[in-house]
Parts: structure tokens; sequence; C-alpha cells
């Protein structure tokens, strides 16, 4: 069973009565499964932070479905399961890392005492053992943001629920937070966590779906968009003519000359065994190979192109509706 089920999903703001329509979500679908880490990536604006709104029934949707743990999103039954960090959470400076859990453990229906049993164990895991007795107001960006994932566990949610829970944190906080969330996922929880940082969702999701101005553009585990796309790029030393008859059948691309002999391409392989056979081909016909490398695409790669892309669609749609236009 899907732990997240969203099809169609629609939301508009309406920004007062004479006021424009923001169309925040413009059919939005995408499946949450049991165990994952799915990061839902898009630039400020794209719609992430309404999508999770939805989920928790912190605003209304305006057409579509959406479940959460088999519940209707937005419901009381579904939302006592999930854990949740808001985006720039803010923790009332007077408490200490201690009574702020308990603060937000008796929100959600917790003992005092049930709390106190679980405090300990959750500050060690995300890394604050030692530091509950401190106010919040010592605490660095980093620290905040991980007694926040704290907060979210501890009435064993089965489903968290993160909106941007690395913003505005440094290298070593965040790579703190990743680990974090590694641990959250081994004890078998979900994770669904919004971001605009590619590269901190890139190292932590299982799976990615990329949302553009309300739309998905793209869902796809991170192993298969970034896993080596079977090309590798050679720089080889050896006429061209040899170097192509040697690895003929092949398709070589990217040519670049790099000097007397020098050569650098790439090639697409079927398998790793196929590597192997291109360098013996190589090396029989006397080509000297100086460096080989797999080329990746990264997560960045991916995004980079489906926003750039659906900005250049919009660009030549505005021509086009300018030009049909004429001005008075
Ligand atoms: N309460 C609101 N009223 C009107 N417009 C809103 C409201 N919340 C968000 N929006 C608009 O909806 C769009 C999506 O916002 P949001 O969901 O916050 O995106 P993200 O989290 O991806 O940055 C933006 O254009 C934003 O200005
Ligand atoms: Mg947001």
């Amino acid at each position: 069973m899907a732990v997240i089920e969203v099809e169609e999903l629609e939301k508009q703001y309406k920004s007062g009565f004479f006021g424009p329509t923001i169309h925040a979500l413009k059919g939005v679908s995408l499946h949450v499964e049991a165990g994952e880490i799915f990061g839902l990536l898009g630039p400020n604006g794209a719609g992430k932070t309404t999508l999770i709104k939805i989920l928790l029934g912190i605003v209304s949707k305006t057409r579509g479905k959406a479940t959460m743990l088999g519940e209707p999103a937005g419901s009381r039954r579904s939302r006592v399961r999930v854990g949740y960090l808001p985006e720039h959470h803010r923790i009332p400076h007077h408490l200490t890392g201690n009574t702020a859990l308990e603060y937000y453990g008796c929100l959600s229906g917790m003992s005092v005492r049930a709390i106190h049993e679980k405090r300990e164990a959750l500050l060690e895991t995300v890394g604050l053992r030692g530091r509950g007795q401190d106010r919040v107001n010592t605490y660095s960006k980093g620290m905040l943001q991980r007694l926040g994932l704290a907060q979210a566990m501890l009435h064993d949610p089965d489903l968290i629920i993160l909106d941007e829970p690395t913003d505005g944190v440094d290298p070593v906080g965040r790579s703190a937070i990743r680990r974090v969330l590694k641990q959250i996922k081994d004890q078998g929880k979900t994770i669904f966590l919004n971001s605009h940082l590619l590269q901190e969702v890139e190292l932590v999701s299982d799976r990615v779906a990329i949302l553009d101005r309300g739309e998905v553009k793209l869902i796809a585990g991170v192993q298969d968009l970034t896993s080596d796309q079977k090309t590798y790029q050679l720089s080889v030393v050896g006429a061209r003519d040899k170097i192509t008859s040697a690895l003929e059948g092949r398709e070589l691309s990217q040519w670049q000359p790099g000097g007397e002999n020098v050569h650098s391409f790439c090639i697409g392989v079927e398998d790793d065994g196929a590597v192997d056979y291109v360098v013996d081909q190589l090396r029989k016909a006397g080509v000297s190979i100086r460096a080989m490398s797999a080329r990746k695409t990264s997560l960045e790669d991916a995004f980079i192109d489906i926003v750039e892309e659906a900005e250049v669609q919009r660009a030549a749609k505005e021509t086009t509706n300018g030009k049909k236009t004429p001005s008075k």
C-alpha cells in the first residue's frame, strides 16, 4: 500500500476578492511507498510546501485526490501517525531541548512520562546527547533542525514529513541530518521530504519527483537518474583511423583532438565486460590509453535540463502570444 497517494491534485490560492488566482498545483500525481525516502524537489514557488500542507490538512485542496496512510489527507486518523518538521520552524527561545520535546510531545497527546522515557534516546539519535538542558537559543541552525527532527519522531510516527530540513544549515550540519534521516529509514519509517537543494536530495532519497510551477516534470529512482549512463570518456594516443577501426561498430561521439595524435571521445557500452573489450581492442591496435572515466548524469543535470526546457517553452509561448496580440 502506498503511504502517500496523490492523484491529479490541484490547488488554487485566491488572494482577496478581486486579487489574482495563483495556481500552485496543477494536477499533481505521485505515490510514496512504505519504507522509502521520497524527495520532492523544485525551485522556490514550485508548490512543494502547498502539497505538504494539503497532506496535513493545513490548507484545503481545490480538486483531486490525496490520501495519507490509507486515510483521506488531513484527517485526524492519518495525522496522528505522522511526524512533521515545518519549513522555517521556530522553537520558543526560552525552552531547552528537553522542555521543547515535552512541549511538542504534550501537543501530540503524549504523557510527560512517555516523553521522558523516549527523550534521551531521541536526543542521542539526532546527535544532541548532553545538550537537552541547554536553551535552544544557544543552538546552531543545524542543532535546531535536528531538535526539530527529534520532535517529529517523538510519538513514533510511521511517516515523517520534512519541509526543507537542511535549509540554512552548514555542510557539516547537513551531513549530520542526512545521517539521522538514514537512521530513521533503517527503523522502517517512510520519509517524505521537500527541498530545493538538489545535491542534498540526491544523497539521501531513494526516489524523487521534480516539481516546477505546480507540475510534476519527472519521477524517478535516484539510482536510475544518477547511475552511469554506460558512457565512458576516453583520452587516448594513436591515429584516429586506428581507433575507429579498432572500435568498429560502436558509437563514438564528442571527438576532441588534444594535440599530436591525442584524442578524447565518448563511447557507449552495454556492460562492464564491454569496457574491457574496448580497452583490449585499443591496446591490440597499438593505441595507448591515457585516461578513462565513466560519465554520470547527476540529478542536478536532470533538474536543470527540465527547468531550463520549461523556461524556454514559456519564453517561446510568450513570444508567440506577443506576436498574436499586436500592441495598440
Ligand atoms: N497562502 C497562500 N496564499 C496565496 N498564495 C500562496 C500561499 N501559499 C503559497 N502561495 C503561492 O503558491 C505558490 C507555491 O508556493 P509554495 O507551495 O510555498 O512553494 P514552494 O514550497 O515550492 O516554494 C507560490 O507562487 C506561492 O506564492
Ligand atoms: Mg516551501
